[in-house]
């Protein structure tokens, strides 16, 4: 018997099939359309990720010569944050889905009580969480408000939005799901009635909040989906960092370092947020604290789709290697704004220092070491946050194929970085959190067991150096704020 992982990420869509030890049997993986309607908007089709997910599953069943039957349960792991709503008796969309990066609703979230939602949510206020996604599809789709008060409208995040789909209709979110909201109280892990008539959202449009490890549905007769987890949670659970003070970053499409903190939520004074990591059943909740980075692989993405330099993600190795340096150029890909630690939605992107000697090859390894001092700006904030400072970072996703990265992130930080063996630990991370609600494995310890590393970078730049680029790299932000948009 194995498990499988739905992986419903930003830019693609993954079934991944686990055996007990962890080793990865089989995968499928779709891309799907990013839909840039306007400057600052960011939108996807949840049918066609949905006709995804299904394609995927049976793609990588297939390939592996499986059936269902072989799978112990499914768990889904999923971006976070993205609104889907749709109609609960055509079970279609009634709009596009609005994703974590539109920055659409600025102007709701400047008028905003932040410490308000600071104290119920643990989040900061910012376009990035769902509440005013949905709030501006209610106001701006022709009559949806209307439907949504006569209760014939669903909201959910994707895991929502799959698990309806999945299981023909039930209407449920896991707990790390609801915690990105801005609408679930982050005490009672309920949604919070207050908030609620804050962003005037009925409560009928909402789903039912469970716990991220327990049985939801059947995905096929016998097959059991079994957890929902966000993405970055699943990652720090496939990471198995289960005891506070355990960290890890991944990077993908953003980049989002999370530390376990226990049982009780610590609440960040230096610009993080905090979030549910996981719970299970019953048990008590397990928080972390978050630094979530809007723009990491995206920049990459962006010389790849929009200026086309690039012919895939993975050529961004080959051309920043072609240069020993960026010669004095940085770039910020605040294309979403700036998420922790400095939470600044009026931020847009910038590529300076400019000169006529710059070549693609410099502004391509800026774009890496951008990611990288974006994550030097998290962890300095965990640091003065947690008391404790990191010796070595735990990384994982799709940039640490991209080894020049990888070593710049230890040059910039000044530790060790240290990949495991299994990269995918997202996707790990749910087939755990399904494989241990179902019984096919037994502990945490049979998890950690089960991590090895791959490969780990040492730093090698000179504190002077490093500090340096730190300096170029603030003048840099600084540019990019107040922009007149
Ligand atoms: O909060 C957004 C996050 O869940 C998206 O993750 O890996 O698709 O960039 P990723």
């Amino acid at each position: 018997m194995y498990v499988g992982a739905i992986d419903q990420g930003t830019t693609s869509t993954r079934f991944m099939i686990f055996d007990r030890s962890g080793a990865e049997i089989a995968r499928h993986q779709l891309e799907h359309r990013q839909i840039f309607p306007a400057a600052g908007w960011v939108e996807h089709d949840a049918t066609e990720i949905w006709e995804n997910t299904l394609k995927t599953i049976d793609v990588a069943l297939g390939g592996a010569g499986l059936g269902p039957s072989d799978l112990a349960a499914i768990g889904i792991t999923n971006q976070r944050e993205t609104v889907v709503l749709w109609d609960k008796d055509s079970g279609r969309p009634v709009a596009p889905a609005i994703v974590w990066q539109d920055t659409r609703t600025e102007h709701l979230v400047r008028d905003l009580d932040a410490a308000l939602i600071r104290s119920r949510t643990g989040l900061t206020p910012a376009t990035y969480f769902s509440a005013t996604k949905v709030r501006w599809l209610l106001d701006n789709v022709d009559g949806l408000r209307a439907r949504a008060e006569r209760g014939e409208i669903r909201f959910g995040t994707v895991d929502s939005w799959l698990i309806w789909n999945l299981t023909g209709g039930r209407h449920l979110t896991d707990v790390t799901n609801a915690s990105r909201t801005m609408l679930m109280n982050l005490e009672t892990l309920d949604w919070d009635d207050e908030l609620l008539r804050h962003f005037v959202i009925p409560r009928v449009m909402l789903p039912e909040i469970r716990s991220s490890g327990e049985i939801y549905g059947e995905a096929f007769p016998g097959v059991p989906i079994a957890a929902a987890i966000g993405d970055q949670q699943a990652a720090l659970f496939g990471q198995t960092c289960f005891a506070p003070g355990d960290a890890k970053c991944t990077y993908g499409t953003g980049g989002f370092l999370l530390m376990n903190t226990g049982t009780e939520p610590v609440r960040s004074n230096h610009g993080l947020i905090t979030t549910v990591a996981y719970r299970f059943g019953e048990q008590k909740p397990v928080y972390a604290l978050e630094g979530s980075i809007a723009a990491a692989g995206a920049a990459v993405q962006w010389l790849r789709d929009q200026l086309g330099v690039l012919d895939s993600a993975s050529d961004s190795e080959t051309l920043a290697g072609q240069v020993e340096d960026t010669a004095g150029v940085s770039f910020v890909p605040a294309f979403s704004g700036l998420f922790a630690p400095y939470w600044r939605p009026d931020a847009r992107g910038a590529i300076v220092g400019l000169s006529r000697f710059h070549t693609a090859a410099h502004i391509t390894r800026a774009a890496l070491e951008a990611i990288c001092y974006q994550t030097r700006d998290v962890v300095e904030a965990m640091a003065q946050d947690s008391g404790t400072t990191l010796e070595s970072l735990r990384v994982d996703g799709g940039v640490t194929a991209n080894a020049l990265c990888m070593q710049l992130q230890a040059d910039i930080l000044g530790v060790p970085v240290s990949r495991p063996a299994v990269a995918e630990t997202t996707a790990l991370g749910a087939a755990y959190a399904a494989g241990l609600a179902v019984g096919f494995w037994t502990s945490l310890d049979d998890l950690r067991a089960n991590w090895h590393q791959d490969r780990r970078w040492q730093p090698g730049w000179t504190a002077e150096r490093r500090a340096d680029g730190v300096t170029r790299w603030r003048a840099a932000i600084d540019r990019t704020l107040d922009w007149i948009s």
